[in-house]
């Protein structure tokens, strides 16, 4: 058995999409306060093997604003009108997904959530939230619904819970008798873990969420594709942590479980090629959400940002036009493929 639970959010005939700024109902609580006058940042090395522990001066006002202001804010979603879809150019309209269904974890909130209000804005007709965070979800859908007017799911499920997600993806085609791209968002980081001493389930736990999950979902939505005849765009969210180690803080297991999902990737990509299914990933930089808006992680923020050509901290909104790009057809030829969206922090 496996506990679930389902949230539907249709809009009610004659709405009106809000034009405003949705408040950010769910940010508030992961909030804190910038302390720019911080004079000096803790920073961890190794010379010759030996770990040595320094604070190094970091003026304020250096390094741009570590925390832009609205950076991890929700902007309203507006949905392509049907007057608007009929003048695009025959470029602009492969960007565009009409009549697409989409599933999307880790929605409730974050980065899972501005790609699903990207996708609402390019003609999708419904969306699946998949998040472990009942009230997150259950708001994101109402507000991406009352927003769009897109017939929008909320379904209460873990990513690790293989049955669970199965008899999820089977509910989700039942109901919109269509399965057409998968962002999988959902995921969990851990930093500031030394890898002598990481504790062995917190590893094995990230693992789960972050590889096992991924792919439970990948498999789940990459069967129905094939059963469809109709093949489809999956979409796994990485990391650049996959690519490049980190700095200053320790994080051996994220960094190893966001290289999988890219290798998990190409391996999809290679498999399911012959099926119409498309699977690419996206490895962001650092990214203004509540995942790092966290009060330990205020003075390592600093370093993030002085290491990012860009010296800013990705929006929350940032991965949203490459989510659409690769979804649609307007990437046709593309899969395997990682692409880096970090500010420039790679290059250094
Ligand atoms: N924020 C960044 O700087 C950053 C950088 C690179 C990659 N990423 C990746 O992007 C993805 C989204 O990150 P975010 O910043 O939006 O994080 P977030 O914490 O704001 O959102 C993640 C969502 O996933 C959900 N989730 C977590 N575990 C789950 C599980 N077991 N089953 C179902 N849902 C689960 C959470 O409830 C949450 O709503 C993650 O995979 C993360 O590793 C984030």
């Amino acid at each position: 058995m496996f506990a679930r639970s389902i949230v539907k959010a249709v809009a009610k005939p004659g709405f009106r999409p809000a034009a405003a700024f949705v408040a950010p109902l769910t940010r508030a609580t992961f909030s804190t306060s910038v302390r720019r006058s911080e004079p000096e940042v803790p920073v961890v090395s190794y010379e010759s093997g030996q770990r040595v522990e320094e604070r190094i001066n970091f003026p304020a006002g250096q390094s741009g604003p570590v925390n832009p202001p609205g950076g991890d804010q929700t902007k309203s979603a507006r949905p392509l009108g049907a007057d608007a879809a009929k003048h695009l150019t025959p470029t602009l309209s492969k960007f565009t997904l009409p009549g697409k269904v989409a599933v999307i974890t880790g929605g409730g909130r974050g980065l899972g959530f501005n790609m699903a209000q990207a996708l609402s804005e390019v003609g999708v007709r419904g969306i699946a939230i998949l998040d472990v965070q009942e009230d997150l979800g259950d708001n994101a859908a109402r507000e991406l619904s009352e927003q769009t007017g897109v017939d929008v799911r909320f379904y209460k499920v873990d990513v690790r819970d293989g049955l669970g997600i199965n008899q999820t993806v089977q509910d989700i085609v039942d109901h919109y008798g269509a399965l057409d791209v998968l962002i999988n968002a959902a995921g969990i980081a851990d930093s500031n873990i030394k890898a002598e001493t990481y504790p062995h389930d917190k590893f094995r736990r990230l693992i789960d969420i972050n590889i096992t999950g991924t792919f439970l979902v990948a498999q789940a939505v990459g069967n129905q594709m094939i059963a469809s005849g109709k093949g489809g765009s999956i979409i796994n969210i990485a990391s650049m942590s996959g690519s490049i180690v980190n700095y200053p803080q320790e994080q051996s297991c994220y960094n190893a479980s966001k290289a999988a999902v890219v290798q998990l990737t190409k391996s999809l990509a290679a498999e399911w090629a012959r099926f119409g299914i498309r699977v690419n990933s996206i490895s962001p930089g650092y990214m203004d959400t509540a995942l790092n808006r966290v009060p330990a992680l205020e003075a390592q923020k600093r370093i993030w940002v002085d290491h990012t050509p860009q010296k800013r901290l990705g929006d929350a909104d940032d991965l949203n036009n490459l989510a659409v790009y690769l979804a649609s057809e307007g990437s046709a030829f593309m899969t395997g493929n990682n692409c880096i969206i970090d500010g420039g922090y790679c290059l250094w």
